[in-house]
């Protein structure tokens, strides 16, 4: 079967319910993003960095998979599919799809603000100021914050290597070093991007934009996908 790489960022949960970043004016449910998305964030006001999250959790918890979620998962019937993506809401795996990287982590697991690797399952629950993690210190979220190390991306990088079809789906491809996982596509490797405007990304010959939602622009992408590979 061949490899089918997926790249998806916040514009496929958009019709879950779930807003993007970059649409929402710079401002994040209100908050400028480094206030709550940032280590220095995070010294500022953990309070405030801990209620956001747990608002998102919740909103996450809320939100169904949609069509584009599910299409891809379908694909595994006829493709090797590796979802890579940089949500953290789960809503890949809740629509059956099996193999999926977290660029920037999870809202379903709390970590050590002392040891990284130290990382638990929230099972829904809030995090609240005072959680202790083994080692004694504030439990976090386990979010990639603007200015953190992407621990996964080498692991990205090199499903992006042996990608034979590569999508790229609701990401404004601003954000590095997710953004720059397409330069590890090979040349010859066809590539589709699925977004209703035009994310930063290179022309290249090998490139078809579908300027459509996730929903109805991953069923188009499908149905080509199947004409032409299988
Ligand atoms: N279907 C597909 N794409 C959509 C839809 C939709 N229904 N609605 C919006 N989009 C597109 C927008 O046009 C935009 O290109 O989704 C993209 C969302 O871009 P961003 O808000 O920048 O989200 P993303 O690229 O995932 O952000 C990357 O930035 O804030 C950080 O860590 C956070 O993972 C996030 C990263």
């Amino acid at each position: 079967m061949l490899n089918l790489v997926v790249l998806s960022g916040a514009g496929i949960s958009a019709e879950s319910g779930l807003k993007t970043f970059r649409d929402a004016g710079g401002l994040w449910e209100g908050h400028d993003v480094m206030q709550v998305a940032s280590p220095e964030g995070w010294a500022a006001n953990p309070q405030l960095v801990l209620e956001f999250y747990n608002q998102r959790r919740r909103a996450a918890l809320e939100a169904m998979p949609n069509l584009g979620h599910t299409v891809l998962a379908q694909l595994e019937e006829d493709f090797e599919v590796t979802v890579i993506t940089q949500n953290v809401d789960e809503l890949h795996e809740r629509a059956g799809s099996s193999k999926v990287v977290h660029l920037h982590g999870k809202l379903s697991e709390a970590r050590s603000s002392v040891d990284e690797s130290l990382i638990y399952p929230l099972e829904g629950k809030d995090i609240q100021w005072g959680d202790l993690c083994d080692k004694g210190s504030q439990l976090r979220p386990n979010i990639v914050w603007f200015g953190e190390m992407v621990p996964m991306i080498e692991v990205a990088a090199r499903i992006t290597e042996k990608a034979d079809i590569f999508i790229v789906v609701g990401t404004s491809m601003a954000v590095y070093p997710a953004a720059s996982l397409i330069d590890f596509v090979r040349h010859d490797v066809p590539v589709y991007v699925v977004d209703p405007s035009t994310p930063m990304i290179r022309h290249n010959p090998n490139i078809t934009f579908i300027r459509d939602k996730a929903t109805t622009g991953l069923k188009t992408v499908a149905k080509e996908l199947r004409e032409k590979f299988h």
